[in-house]
């Protein structure tokens, strides 16, 4: 059953657990990420970036998401969302498509130019019944930038500056920078917990976490109990998802696809299992 992403993570907040927000490129990662929401009776939020709209056609994934879900889980609460929009324009296309849920990623850009365009786009997407998320801070791609010493200060999120980014745009969620980096590279030792609890102390709308995927059960577990109700996961997907390939293709002899990405698909499921259990959403459907 598709529920918009906000009443998904209104309701985590709540009742302080963290709902997963798995992106998927193609059909197997969509039915690994759905099949083991129904499993665990976990709401879960299946989401694509603007890369994967161009890869995979933006209605083709779009749909093929919403009949999985309607199809094969029609009792468990799934969001469809855009990640990472980097642009005014990506983020006009998904609406178009029929993304319920978008995110605004101006977190490169300066804060005013960073708050304008969310503004706008906060606007535009409430008209249309969409809800927003937007990340102040940056949550930063440290493989791809290969940094040696990272000025982790540069990245974080300011708690008073996502008090007034929130209530200056109107965004539905925020996600934020606390020493989280995306992809399994370098993050900080330990996450800024201090800092977490400031945000939430100043922003009412659900925290979101990138980068996390790797991500131990106790340290989930500390950032959920100081008011995080999402958790992006990707590089884990990858990873089993390739892992996967290599260990069917290792004798060259396989060649039925559906065999070779059928081992894939499980090899998420089981990725997925485990960070469901961790966010504490199984059996929150
Ligand atoms: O942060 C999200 C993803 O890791 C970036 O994925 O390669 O689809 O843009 P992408
Ligand atoms: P990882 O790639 O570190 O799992 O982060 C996922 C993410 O933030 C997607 O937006
Ligand atoms: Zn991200």
């Amino acid at each position: 059953m598709i529920v918009n992403v906000k009443t998904i993570l209104e309701k985590a907040q709540a009742q302080k657990y963290a709902v997963g927000a798995f992106n998927t490129v193609n059909l197997e990662t969509t039915r690994a990420i759905i099949e083991m929401a129904k499993e665990l009776a976990s709401p879960v939020i299946v989401q694509v970036t603007g890369k994967t709209l161009d890869y995979a056609g933006g209605r083709a994934i779009f749909h093929l998401i919403k009949n999985i879900a309607e199809f094969y889980a029609p009792d468990i609460p799934i969001g469809l969302h855009l990640d990472h929009g980097k642009s005014f324009e990506v983020v006009e296309r998904a609406m178009d498509i029929g993304f319920e849920s978008v995110m605004y990623d101006g977190s490169r850009k300066e804060y005013v130019d960073n708050c304008l365009t969310t503004k706008k786009i906060v606007e535009i997407a409430h008209s249309r019944g969409i809800s927003v998320q937007a990340e102040l801070g940056n949550v930063p791609y440290l493989g791809e930038m290969q940094m040696e010493n990272v000025d982790w200060e540069k990245y974080m999120t300011d708690p008073d500056q996502a008090k007034q980014f929130v209530d200056e745009t109107g965004v539905d969620t925020l996600a934020v920078a606390i020493g989280n980096a995306h992809g399994f590279f370098r993050e900080r030792g330990e996450p800024d917990y201090d800092r977490l609890v400031a945000i939430a102390k100043r922003v009412s709308v659900p925290l979101v976490l990138h980068g996390a995927s790797d991500w131990h059960s106790g340290r989930v577990q500390e950032v959920i109990s100081r008011g995080i109700s999402c958790f992006n996961v990707d590089t884990a997907i990858r990873l089993a998802f390739i892992g996967g390939l290599r260990e069917v293709l290792r004798d060259g002899e396989e060649t039925d696809v559906r065999k070779v990405l059928g081992t894939a698909k499980e090899c998420v499921k089981e990725v997925i299992k485990e960070r469901m259990r961790i966010f504490g959403s199984a059996g929150k459907a």
